[in-house]
């Protein structure tokens, strides 16, 4: 095996990857040999790995079965595990929502604005991993923000932990794709219940399963408590500077990252630039999420999203 080396970004969380060729002769030694850095880094940075979509597919596999592009959103019609985002089509909305009374504006509070998030907590088992692809990328702008979510838990009183690990959340998306999917499924709405606090299936660490764009409640709180108390988790999500992370984009980077230990958002500046901005996503299928108590994640409309082979 050729020697791999990781120089990380921050003292807890993500990592450069050296010498790794991601291509057609990536043997399972040093698939085993990412997988662990990943658990360790949360996210793994790699340069200069020009590759197609067939190959971003197939990394995908390798690294636990890749899933549809999206639960609601279709992928590319020759590639449908590929999920491709244009900052071009994005900013139209953007700006809509700087002018607007709306979650992005410039007068909500900050944990609102970056829209900090896990992928696709709306359905019962989020993807396991994501991996992103820069294919255009700006001379500057459009970075990607990481928040260790272990970290912000580990960061809490014994007291408040010890409340949060008996706790569920309400996560949904209602709003449904306006094309309908090219593999006949469902594209939504979807709602799944999940405990505040998860237990990380590989290492059994624990972290917060929070996220600013889809999840609505806690089960069983009245709404100003649920409200407050969110409200309190996410602006540590977003205003704890030293859980987070920032990868800067280059054209050819690739970007692992485990989504059930780090939250991410990004881009926060796609206004503050002209130039497109591509970027091609897959993801790894990930299992129900568990509770310290035991309580496992479900669906409460919609199914799951599940590997395609
Ligand atoms: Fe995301």
């Amino acid at each position: 095996m050729s020697e791999i080396s990781f120089r990380p970004l921050t003292p807890i969380t993500g990592a450069e990857v050296e010498g790794v060729v991601l291509d057609d002769d990536l043997q399972p030694a040093v698939v085993a040999c990412l997988r662990e850095a990943l658990l360790r880094y949360k996210v793994l940075v790699f340069r200069d790995q020009p590759m197609d979509d067939a190959r971003q597919v197939a990394l995908t596999d390798a690294f636990g079965g890749a899933t549809a592009a999206h639960p609601i959103a279709n992928g590319l019609r020759e590639t449908p595990a590929v999920l491709r985002t244009a900052l071009s089509e994005d900013r139209p909305k953007l700006a809509e929502a700087e002018s607007g009374l709306n979650p992005l504006s410039g007068a909500a509070p900050r944990r609102l604005r970056t829209e900090w998030h896990i992928d696709s907590t709306f359905v019962a088992n989020p993807n396991a991993i994501t991996i992103l692809r820069g294919v255009e990328i700006p001379p500057a702008g459009g970075d990607t923000l990481f928040a260790d979510l272990e970290a912000l838990y580990a960061g809490l009183s014994p007291s408040l932990r010890g409340y949060l690990d008996t706790l569920q959340a309400i996560h949904s998306r209602h709003n449904p794709s306006p094309v309908p999917r090219f593999d006949g499924k469902s594209a939504g709405p979807f709602v799944a219940l999940h405990p505040l606090v998860r237990v990380h299936p590989e290492t059994g660490r624990r972290s917060l399963l929070v996220s600013s764009v889809f999840m609505q409640a806690i089960r069983g709180l009245k709404p100003r408590e649920s409200t407050l108390l969110l409200d309190f988790l996410l602006d540590e999500l977003a205003g704890r500077d030293e859980i987070h992370a920032r990868v800067r984009w280059e054209k050819d980077t690739l970007v692992m990252w485990d989504n059930r230990s780090v939250a991410h958002a990004g881009p926060v500046d796609g206004l503050m630039f002209e130039e497109e901005r591509i970027v091609h996503r897959t993801t790894v299928v990930g299992d129900l999420p568990c509770g310290p108590n035991g309580f496992v994640s479900r669906a409460l409309v919609g199914g799951l999203f599940e590997a395609m082979a």
